[in-house]
């Protein structure tokens, strides 16, 4: 299994080129079930979790051809995916499968809308608490679909299609939405969904449905409303820039101080989180090619801060900026309202040094005048990537054990910060 060694203490300068978002990613590669044609996709990072989709994808008939490398093209341009689902030749998706990767679960709206039948394994636990699935199966029965639940597998059925319905979900859920959307494209009449997520992927998967065919309204608010048609057909789309990936390194800059422009970061996709790194003490620029960070002398200003669904301050930055706080000259609250029991860097973070207190959903960080290194194990992708924030200013030597969840959400992690002065390596094996 891999490992990451960081040596902290370097200021970070350069450029860090932001790939393809991979939460619009993985809906846009499930979006192809929907069509016969082919979807083609640019931009599309190169993570664990795109090749385990393509897996997932390719045992229900789908083929998906990747692009060759351009002339003129870098190593950290995104990959380009020709998707084909020409002919669906298995509706089933096995637990062995979906038990890798939550989002996996998805599939069930595109299959059941044009195949009329599915038959997904439940996701089961996860290392951030329970998330279960409830509200994404009521969205389907909403549409019309008859679900049982049997032996770990939800069993979908619309013999004569699904039927547009109203949808109100009791709380924001960013799969659901994407659940609901895909399912009602292809469903008899018109679809309302109220309290829809708002987060940007929901956008971009929506802007590249309506590419293919799809009549869908108000994407990006709480009221989306859609009306199905029978068939949708190819598209070209290029994936938005991740908004996380881009707080992630932001957070990277202010915690060791430098100055690094993150390349097609998008100030809009992260107004929020952007805005606590600000009052944090990072000078924080928009420009043409990208978002500047610098943080030159200053120390970290201590920051109180609870996330929400967008355009609140995402909880798949919150890891990172406990970590970014531990050097805060102060005292730090972030309260977690969207997942429970997504803590688990918090012990991690204590062994380099830090002093944080838990109280349910909020933590409390004294920040200290030094972190130490030391062996440390991730349990999830954005509690791992707290933890290389921190090691980027703890004294001596850090090990991130386990950076397998690294690699499912953080495309050539260690070459991009190395290329800004980073000491970090990948040790193999
Ligand atoms: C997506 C993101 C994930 C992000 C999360 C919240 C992807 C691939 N993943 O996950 O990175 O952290 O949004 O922004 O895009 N819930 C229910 N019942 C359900 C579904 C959800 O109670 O049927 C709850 C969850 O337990 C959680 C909350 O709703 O407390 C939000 O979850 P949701 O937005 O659905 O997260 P995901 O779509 O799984």
């Amino acid at each position: 299994m891999d490992r990451i060694r960081i040596t902290g203490g370097r200021t970070l300068h350069g450029t860090i080129p932001i790939s393809g978002a991979k939460n619009a990613t993985l809906p846009l590669m499930i979006a192809s079930l929907l069509t016969e044609e082919t979807l083609i996709l640019d931009n599309v990072p190169r993570l664990a979790d795109v090749g385990l989709l393509q897996r997932i994808l390719g045992n229900h008939g789908v083929d998906v051809m990747v692009g060759g490398k351009r002339p003129g093209e870098s190593a950290y341009d995104g990959q380009t995916l020709h998707i084909s689902a020409a002919r669906i030749i298995d509706t089933t998706a096995p637990y062995e499968l979906v038990s890798r990767m939550r989002a996996s679960f998805w599939v069930i709206a595109p299959l059941v809308a044009r195949m009329g039948e599915a038959k997904v394994s439940l996701p089961g636990g996860c290392a951030i608490g329970t998330r279960p699935v409830d509200l994404l199966i009521m969205a389907l029965e909403r549409l019309g679909a008859e679900i049982e639940i049997d032996g770990g597998y939800v069993m979908a059925r619309a013999r004569n299609g699904l039927k547009g319905g109203e949808i109100v979900f009791p709380r924001v859920t960013v799969g659901g939405t994407h659940t609901a959307i895909m399912a009602a494209a292809l469903a008899q009449g018109t679809t309302v969904i109220e309290n829809a997520a708002h987060e940007p992927e929901i956008k971009d998967v929506a802007d590249c449905l309506n590419r293919m065919g799809a009549r869908i309204g108000g994407a990006g608010t709480s009221r989306i409303v859609i009306e199905g048609v029978s068939k949708l057909g190819g598209a070209r789309h290029r994936v938005i820039p991740d908004r996380i990936e881009t707080g992630t390194y932001a957070m990277a800059v202010a915690m060791t101080g430098g100055d690094v422009l993150l390349e097609n970061g998008r100030a809009d996709l992260l107004q929020a989180g952007l805005d606590v790194i600000a009052q944090a003490g990072a000078e924080i620029s928009a420009t043409n090619a990208g978002i500047r960070v610098t943080r030159n002398g200053a120390g970290i200003a201590p920051v109180e801060v609870v996330t929400a669904p967008f355009p609140g301050f995402p909880t798949d930055l919150q890891a990172q900026l406990m970590a970014l706080m531990t050097r805060a000259r102060g005292t730090s609250r972030i309260t977690e309202t969207i997942f429970e029991n997504r803590f688990m860097h918090v012990q991690e973070l204590v062994r380099l040094g830090a002093h944080i207190q838990l109280d349910g959903e909020r933590a409390t960080i004294e920040g200290v005048r030094r972190l130490q290194g030391a062996p440390v194990m991730a349990t999830d992708l954005r509690a791992s990537v707290s933890l290389v924030i921190a090691a980027l200013a703890a004294e001596g030597e850090t090990m991130v054990n386990r950076v397998y969840h690294l690699d499912r959400g953080f495309e050539r992690l260690e070459d991009k910060l190395a290329a800004c002065g980073a000491a970090i390596e990948r040790i193999s094996g």
